[in-house]
C-alpha cells in the first residue's frame, strides 16, 4: 500500500584519486587507446588504492549527499548499499557504512544486483518511504570491481574503474512535482553465467587452487551481454513510458548504465531520444558497475544539467541478468 510519495533530495559522488588511462592500459595489456575509445568509449578510469574499500568510497559519497541534502546523518533509518565488490561478503557494506556514518539503530543491508545494484536499492528504498516504514532513506550504489578484476584479461581488464555515489530519499508532500514516478525491475537467471565471479562463494569456496586459477575474478561473454543490455535496456524505458502515458519527448534526461557507449547510443536510437538529453559519463569513470547511475546523476545536478522539475528515466542492466528503470520528477 502506497501511503507517501518518495524523492531525493541530495546527492553526492566519491571516486578515488588514482587516474588509469587507456595509454597506461597500453603498458600493461595488448591492447590501444584507439582500440579502447572506438568499441567502448572509454578514455579514463579511476582505480582504488591497496587500502580503500567499498565502505570507505560509500562513506565519502553519503557524506556529500547528506550535505547537499540539508539533513543530519543521525536522520537516516534506512541504508541500502548496491554492490558486487562489498568490503567482505558478511558484515553487508551497509552495516560498515552505519557504523562510519554514527546512524543510530536503522535498517541496514546490501543488495546484489549487478550493475542494476543502484536501481534495485533505490526501488526498494521508495518501497520503505511509500509505505511510512521509512523517513531518511540512504541509497548507495558503489563498487570496485578492479579488485576482481583479471588484469590479463583485455576483453575485461579494460572496462572496470571504481567509485561510489549516494542519494537521500524522503517523503514527500502531495503538492510536490518533484517525486518517484515509477520503477520497474526484472531478472532472468537463465543468463546467469554470462557475467560471474565463479569463486569466492559456497558453489567454489576458495581454495590455492582457485586463486591459481584465476576464479576469483569477473568472467564475462562481452557480445552476448552487448545485446542482452541493448534490448532490456529499451524495454524498461519503453514500459515506463508506456505505462506513464508519456511520450520520449517528454523525458528531460536519460542517465543510462555507462557500460559501453555504443551500447549507450543504441539505446538512444530505438528510443528516438534526442541524443544531448542522454548524459554519457563514461569517458571520465568506464564502468564502475552499480555506481555510473548515481556518480552521472550527481554530476548532472552539480553541473546544473538537471534542475529542479526534470523528468528523468535511469536505466541499467547487469549480472544476473537483471535489469530495470526508475522515472522521476527531480
Ligand atoms: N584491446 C584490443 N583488442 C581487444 C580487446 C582490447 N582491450 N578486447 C578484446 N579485443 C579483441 C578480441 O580479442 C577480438 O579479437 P579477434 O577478432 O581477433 O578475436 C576483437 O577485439 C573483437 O572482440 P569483441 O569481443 O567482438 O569486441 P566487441 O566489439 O564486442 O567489444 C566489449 C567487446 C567492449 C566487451 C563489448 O562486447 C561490450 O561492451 N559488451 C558488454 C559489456 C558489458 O556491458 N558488461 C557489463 C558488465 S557490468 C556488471 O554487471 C559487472
Amino acid at each position: 500500500m502506497s501511503l507517501y510519495d518518495a524523492k531525493i533530495i541530495g546527492t553526492g559522488k566519491h571516486v578515488p584519486s588514482r587516474v588509469l588511462t587507456n595509454f597506461d592500459l597500453e603498458q600493461m595489456l595488448d591492447t590501444s587507446d584507439e582500440w579502447i575509445t572506438t568499441r567502448t568509449g572509454m578514455k579514463e578510469r579511476r582505480i582504488a588504492s591497496e587500502n580503500e574499500a567499498a565502505s570507505d568510497l560509500a562513506y565519502e559519497a553519503s557524506l556529500r549527499a547528506i550535505k547537499a541534502a540539508g539533513i543530519r546523518a543521525r536522520d537516516i533509518d534506512l541504508i541500502v548499499v548496491g554492490t558486487i565488490s562489498p568490503d567482505y561478503p558478511f558484515p553487508s557494506t551497509a552495516c560498515l557504512l552505519q557504523k562510519k556514518l554514527d546512524v543510530p539503530d536503522c535498517i541496514a543491508f546490501d543488495l546484489s544486483a549487478g550493475c542494476t545494484g543502484f536501481i534495485y536499492a533505490a526501488s526498494v528504498a521508495q518501497q520503505f518511504v511509500s509505505t511510512g516504514k521509512s523517513k531518511v532513506a540512504l541509497v548507495v550504489g558503489v563498487e570496485i570491481l578492479t579488485k576482481i578484476t583479471n588484469w590479463e584479461d583485455r576483453n575485461t581488464a579494460v572496462l572496470f574503474g571504481d567509485g561510489a555515489g549516494a542519494v537521500i530519499m524522503t517523503r514527500t508532500e502531495s503538492s510536490d512535482i518533484s517525486k518517484i514516478i515509477d520503477f520497474d525491475l526484472s531478472a532472468d537467471g537463465t543468463y546467469s553465467d554470462l557475467l560471474i565471479q565463479p569463486a569466492g562463494g559456497s558453489r567454489m569456496p576458495a581454495t590455492v587452487e582457485t586463486v591459481q586459477n584465476n576464479k576469483h575474478v569477473v568472467e564475462m561473454d562481452g557480445n552476448k551481454v552487448y545485446k542482452l543490455a541493448v534490448k532490456s535496456m529499451t524495454q524498461s524505458c519503453e514500459l515506463l513510458l508506456k505505462r506513464n502515458n508519456l511520450k520520449i519527448n517528454a523525458i528531460d534526461w536519460l542517465i543510462p548504465h555507462q557500460a559501453n557507449l555504443r551500447i549507450i547510443e543504441a539505446i538512444g536510437k530505438r528510443l528516438a531520444i534526442d541524443p544531448e538529453k542522454v548524459i554519457v559519463t563514461i569517458e571520465k569513470y568506464g564502468n564502475t558497475s552499480s555506481s555510473t547511475i548515481p556518480i552521472a546523476l550527481d554530476d548532472s545536478i552539480r553541473s546544473n544539467r538537471i534542475r529542479k522539475g526534470d523528468l528523468v528515466i535511469l536505466v541499467s542492466f547487469g549480472a544476473g541478468l537483471t535489469s530495470g528503470g526508475i522515472l522521476f520528477r527531480y
